[in-house]
């Protein structure tokens, strides 16, 4: 059965959006002009698909959308969908864009003379405080998490506290800041991501996505 309702494709915007994109169009989907004008403070956009709409929001909101069933599909990586770990959202593909990690990291002086290994609590900077925690808890280390939005690598310097759990991608970040990696938590790519509800009653045309965002990932692999 098709439904009226357009479907609703939800894109994260930042960096991550240029290695997506080419994803969406191997895939057949061409968005309206206006998406890739800097200016326009347009958030949702027509495509040349009639029956699908991209909204584009930040990294953690398409997790959101997906999740209450305000976007049937989104783009998001499995930081998001683990910090958040929604029941309702079914991650069904890895796109192999977006590849980066999860890491601790503090500054280089200290660096030399700590083992994270010895650590029973640590008081941390992040923007993923469940994840971090739970990563710590599962060796016995009780971490406290100060919650920050962006700009993590600024905590260390200012005394806020030592270490940061934060994504590093080329390690410019962190090395422009003074400070190092010292643990990787989890490597990170991005995951083309379904409403479970949405999955069930619009089965075939939610289906037909993910199978066209399969051929065009696996196009790209080869
Ligand atoms: C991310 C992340 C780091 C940086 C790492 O921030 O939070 O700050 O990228 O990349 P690098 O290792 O290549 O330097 P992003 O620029 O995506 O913006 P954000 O601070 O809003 O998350």
């Amino acid at each position: 059965m098709t439904s009226n309702e357009k479907i609703v494709l939800a894109l994260p915007k930042g960096r991550i959006l240029k290695e997506v994109m080419p994803l969406v169009r191997a895939a057949g989907i061409e968005p309206e002009p206006a998406f890739e004008d800097k200016d326009a403070r347009q958030l949702r956009f027509t495509t040349n698909r009639p029956e699908l709409d991209i909204i584009r929001v930040r990294s953690f909101d398409v997790a959101t959308f997906v999740a209450f069933g305000a976007a049937h599909l989104g783009v998001a990586g499995n930081d998001v969908l683990m910090e958040f770990d929604y029941p309702e959202i079914y991650a069904p593909l890895d796109l192999n864009v977006g590849h980066c990690r999860l890491s601790v990291a503090e500054p280089k002086d200290l660096a030399g003379e700590d083992d994270p290994r010895t650590w029973s609590s640590v008081r941390v900077a992040t923007k993923y405080p469940l994840l971090t925690r739970k990563h710590f808890a599962a060796r016995g280390v009780q971490a406290e998490c100060i919650k920050l939005n962006g700009a993590m690598e600024l905590a260390p310097t200012l005394g806020l506290c030592r270490r940061i759990v934060d994504l590093v991608s080329t390690g410019a970040t962190l090395e422009a800041n003074g400070l190092v990696e010292i643990e990787t938590i989890c490597q990170i790519t991005s995951r083309l991501c379904v409403n479970r509800a949405a999955w069930k009653t619009r089965a075939d045309e939610i289906g037909d996505w993910v199978q066209r965002f399969r051929e065009a990932t696996d196009a790209v692999a080869a």
